[in-house]
């Protein structure tokens, strides 16, 4: 079995499936502001050279999606990372003002494709469009995939965990660390993720019977809850991490 990696450029008509097989292996409460207003951009023909699909050449099965979008890179990357960059880079394409630099926003493979090394193909497939359009650097808002399984650990000591062989704790780290990347430092404000009472719960099946904060299933930073204000904010942390161009 070979997989084939397409651009959403090349295959527009692969994407819808292509989101759906991604969005299934999200926790359902994992969307943000600026994905809601942003992310269907990165399917424009300006940015869609950046998504890469990942398909399986004998069953046609959609095993793997990964998304990234150019932006113009300053001086330091922001605490609001993921967000941030994505709001930054979807409005430079719309303006077409001058970009530098590639950030990876996602990346994720079936259960059954995971340890193969699909993975890694995908984000190596991210550079080739960045150079062919002149950026020169690439970054990435890393989520930790393990880091949610420790949930009272703080997240920078986390994400410096080392196996006794000097590798990332974290196989997610590991693997990026492995394709050269570097850490800069972590976003503690990646992502922002807001919702009512009634939303909240509906997605984790959790009720919250006082204010205050509550670990859920598949966060990597608590929930809070004000029950004055209907309200419930999760500020989702990231790694800023940079790969070799
Ligand atoms: C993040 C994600 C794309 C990584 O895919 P992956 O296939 O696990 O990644 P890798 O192939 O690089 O594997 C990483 C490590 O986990 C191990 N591993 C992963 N899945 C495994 C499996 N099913 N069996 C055995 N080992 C496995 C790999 O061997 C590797 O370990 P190593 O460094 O010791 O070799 C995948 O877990 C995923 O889609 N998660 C959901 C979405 C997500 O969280 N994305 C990340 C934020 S953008």
């Amino acid at each position: 079995m070979a997989i084939a990696l397409l651009s959403a450029k090349d295959r527009p008509d692969l994407v819808d499936a292509a989101e759906a097989m991604g969005g299934s292996l999200w926790p359902q409460w994992l969307t943000t502001a600026a994905q809601r207003s942003y992310w269907s951009a990165l399917y424009q023909p300006n940015l869609a050279a950046f998504q890469t699909i990942a398909v399986d050449d004998t069953s046609g099965e959609i095993v793997g999606l990964a998304n990234s979008v150019p932006f113009w890179r300053g001086d330091a990357l922001p605490n609001t990372g993921w967000d941030w960059v994505l709001e930054h880079g979807v409005l430079a394409a719309r303006s077409g003002s001058a970009t530098n630099a590639l950030s990876a926003l996602a990346a994720a493979v079936l259960p059954s494709q995971r340890g193969t090394g699909l993975a890694q193909r995908l984000l190596e497939a991210m550079k080739p469009p960045a150079r062919a359009a002149g950026l020169t650097s690439m970054v990435a808002p890393v989520r930790p995939t393990l880091k949610a399984l420790y949930p009272l650990q703080d997240f920078a000591t986390y994400c410096a965990w080392r196996r006794d062989d000097g590798t990332p704790f974290d196989p997610w780290l590991r693997t990026h660390e492995a394709m050269g990347a570097h850490v800069i430092g972590p976003a503690m404000a990646s992502q922002t993720i807001t919702g009512t009472l009634a939303q909240w719960q509906h997605w984790t099946g959790l009720k919250f019977p006082a204010s205050g904060r509550y670990a859920i299933p598949g966060a990597l930073a608590p929930l809070d809850i004000d029950l004055a204000a209907d309200l419930g904010i999760c500020l989702e942390p990231n790694l800023w991490m940079e790969h070799p161009l």
